[in-house]
């Protein structure tokens, strides 16, 4: 099918899952190999290499890539990228040498999903990282502390994939970006909104995105699944508001729901750079940026992300970013809103932390109208009756 839509970053939607032939002979190959075990968040960057969502990279950067990721927010060829992708395992890199395969196990320690073509070793440099990309080097930061647990050596090198990584959850929605790239194609969309989330939906998150669909083909609903911090919403809970919300305000056929791997790096107008150049690589033409975007506690400002875009060549960046100041309810108005389209006084509106929506839940109380449908509340209301777990 003829698809008129965005092309992937750098040009190419790389594919590093090997034939299954190639793949079992890797595999008989794999006893004999030195292997490194996982954590689970360099799972989801293996995941996301093989499958092509970080193209146009085909494996762990170089020192050439990290030091100009760090230096100047690009790849050497001058591709726009903002977040190093690296392999610092914290045991047995000392053991491997440049040139050697290495098989990379899951973090149950026992599946292989990839082996690492090693090409390079050298000091990864983590406080310079922190001061870059998360624009802090305080290990509160959850991150900062993220880098920090890595070990001192970056292994380097192309990867070969043997199969993705198993999973036991979302598996109607772990779409790859081949698989985003054809359902958008089939439903003859051209331009896509992006939609990065690692929250419940409430009404803004909504909003938003129909003001988005009011100007594109399509939306692509993309909430992040892998690793996030302990007192964010638990991936499953999320998926059921999503899943409710669809069904009940959402036109089916202008909304694709699948699952985006990635860990959160919480490094705010880094990862929103970061953000938008994956889900271009699913497809999108758009890509919506909201206040404070992929960022915690005070670090960052509400909208640096958003200005963080102005520093990037649009055509190399590709993907557009739609940008949307903080909304809210207006009681007023009667809908939601934003101070570019709405006068009224601030007590009019009805607008809530996720840290005093986590409150409520907690007591039980439900949140108002304004802010969450009735049917989201609900899904989250019966979590924490489950177990507490928001
Ligand atoms: S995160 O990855 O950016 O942390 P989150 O779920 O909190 O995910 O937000 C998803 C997207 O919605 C982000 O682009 C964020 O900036 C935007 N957003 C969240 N709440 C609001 C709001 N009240 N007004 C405008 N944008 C918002
Ligand atoms: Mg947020």
């Amino acid at each position: 099918m003829e698809s008129h839509l965005i092309a992937p970053h750098g040009g190419t939607l790389v594919q590093r899952v090997a034939a299954p032939e190639a793949a079992r002979e890797w595999e008989a190959r794999a006893a004999t190999l030195p292997r490194i075990i996982l954590t689970n968040r360099e799972v989801s960057d293996v995941e996301m290499l093989m499958m092509g969502a970080l193209s146009p990279l085909t494996g762990f950067m170089g020192h050439t890539a990290y030091r100009s990721v760090l230096e100047t927010y690009h790849l050497p060829d001058g591709l726009p990228w903002t977040v190093p992708i690296t392999l610092a395992p914290r045991e047995g890199a000392d053991d491997l040498t440049e040139g050697q395969d290495v098989v990379l196990l899951h973090e149950d320690g026992r599946t292989p999903l990839a082996i690492l073509h090693l090409q390079e070793k050298y000091p990864y440099s983590k406080e310079e990282e922190a001061r870059v990309v998360y624009r802090t080097a305080d290990a509160a930061h959850p991150g900062v502390a993220a880098v920090y647990e890595q070990g001192e050596v970056a292994l380097a090198g192309e990867i070969t994939g043997l199969r993705l990584p198993p999973h036991a959850d979302f598996l109607d929605y772990r779409l790859t970006p081949a698989q985003t790239r054809a359902e958008f194609a089939r439903r003859g969309w051209r331009t896509v909104v992006g939609f990065q989330t690692r929250n419940p939906v409430h009404r803004a998150h909504e909003y938003i995105q129909k003001c988005a669909l009011e100007i594109c083909d399509g939306l692509l609903l993309h909430p992040l699944v892998g690793a996030t911090k302990g007192d964010d919403i638990p991936a499953d809970v999320r998926m059921r508001c999503y899943e409710v919300l669809l069904e009940n305000y959402y036109p089916s056929n202008r909304v694709v729901l699948s699952v985006n791997p990635a860990a959160m790096r919480y490094a705010g107008p880094a990862e929103a750079i970061f953000h938008a150049i994956v889900r271009k690589n699913y497809g999108c033409s758009h890509f919506i940026v909201g206040r404070d975007h992929a960022g915690v506690g005070s670090y960052y400002g509400t909208y640096d992300a958003q200005r963080f875009f102005d520093k990037f060549d649009a055509q190399r960046l590709g993907i557009t970013p739609l940008k949307f100041e903080h909304t809210f309810y207006c009681r007023k108005c009667a809908g939601m809103a934003s101070r570019k389209t709405c006068a009224h006084d601030a007590s009019e509106h009805v607008s809530l932390s996720g840290t005093r929506v986590r409150e409520m839940l907690r007591r039980g109380e439900i949140p108002p109208g304004e802010f969450s449908r009735p049917e989201v509340a609900a899904v989250l209301i019966a979590a924490m009756r489950n177990g507490n777990r928001t």
